[in-house]
């Protein structure tokens, strides 16, 4: 009998959970040795939508597939659940910046984080992918005292995937060959890419790609308006490369890292080595090591340049912060 993981989902109803529930489903989350169980949530009004999903989901007869439940109500939901995913949030759509969700968001995040600290396991892992996810995250883990601050994530994958698409494509080589490419801050325009600590086929990112103007600017600015740019063309804002992100994100939470190897993730920046404000989460390089803890790599360095751009970011978390005073500590 293989072991059984339940991951919690809210936002159910929404097309990231649509590209993604079916992947894990599959097996593509948790490997082929692991039965997997879904906990589906999203607002009553879409009960019915969430019924076409279990549906379509009993219809692929997924081998790995153990149980599903779905339900608008996280008190039940949340519980027994080894891993929590936060999609649910207002989406973005064209003109705005994620940052101006907070004050939609802001409310739903501390009424589930309480919920999320009333029944959760306190072993729980908690992802949070809905924006503005750094301070939306850093609302949840404020509410849930009970769960580790080392246990909540918000995503930066997106962002590192996007980058080192970007960086292959320039040197023209294998998506492999680009490592320890690091996004640093908040997932937003202010996001930095940090070329300087990255690798392409073992050499510096920044010897082989000798231009200077398009790594300090023209990679960043890519980057920084993909989502915007997603959401321009679509209509809608990035569904399946947020999946496959939030996929790439659990699983490098879940394996532990090679020594000379990182991955960009929002974390509760509390006790972090490279004195960025000790209250936000804040995409860090990350490891994880064997015991399962995710550790932030303290090794890389700043040049100037690096330097300002970060500050910039830590300012903006800082500001997101002051606008959702009411719903922290
Ligand atoms: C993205 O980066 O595409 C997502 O976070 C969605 C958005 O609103 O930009």
């Amino acid at each position: 009998m293989k072991p059984l993981k339940k991951i919690a989902i809210t936002g159910a109803a929404g097309n990231v959970a649509y590209s993604l529930i079916f992947r894990i489903a599959h097996g593509d989350l948790f490997g082929r040795d692991v039965s997997v169980g879904l906990h589906l949530i999203d607002v009553p009004e879409t009960q019915s939508y969430l019924r076409g999903l279990e549906m379509e989901l009993e219809d692929c007869a997924f081998p790995l597939l153990q149980e599903i439940k779905i339900g608008s109500d996280p008190y039940l939901l949340f519980q027994n659940a080894d891993y929590l995913l936060f999609l649910g949030a207002r989406p973005r759509t064209a003109g705005m910046e994620r940052k101006d969700l907070l004050l939609d968001n802001g409310p739903i995040f501390y009424e589930q984080g309480k919920i999320l600290n009333e029944v959760a396991s306190p072993h729980v892992r908690v992802l949070v992918a809905g924006n503005p996810c750094n301070t939306n995250c850093l609302i949840l883990l404020h509410q849930a005292d009970r769960i580790q601050p080392r246990s909540f994530y918000a995503l930066s994958r997106l962002d590192q995937n996007r980058a080192v698409h970007e960086l292959m494509k320039k040197a023209q080589v294998g998506v492999q060959d680009v490592r320890r490419l690091v996004v640093w801050g908040n997932h937003s325009p202010t996001a930095v890419i940090d070329f300087s600590n990255a690798s392409i086929q073992g050499k510096e990112a920044a010897a082989v790609i000798s231009d200077c103007q398009w790594l300090e600017e023209e990679l960043p600015r890519k980057i920084q308006q993909r989502g915007m740019e997603v959401i321009r063309c679509r209509g809608k804002s990035s569904a399946a490369s947020a999946a496959s992100a939030i996929i790439d994100a659990f699983q490098s939470i879940l394996t532990p890292t090679a020594p000379d190897d990182l991955y960009s993730m929002g974390v509760y920046s509390q006790s972090n080595p490279y004195g960025v404000d000790a209250d936000l989460v804040f995409s860090f390089p990350c490891r994880t090591d064997k015991q399962g803890n995710v550790q932030i790599a303290s090794e890389l360095s700043w040049g100037s340049f690096l330097k300002e751009k970060i500050t910039l970011s830590e300012k903006e978390l800082i500001q997101e912060r002051d606008l959702v005073r009411n719903f922290l500590p």
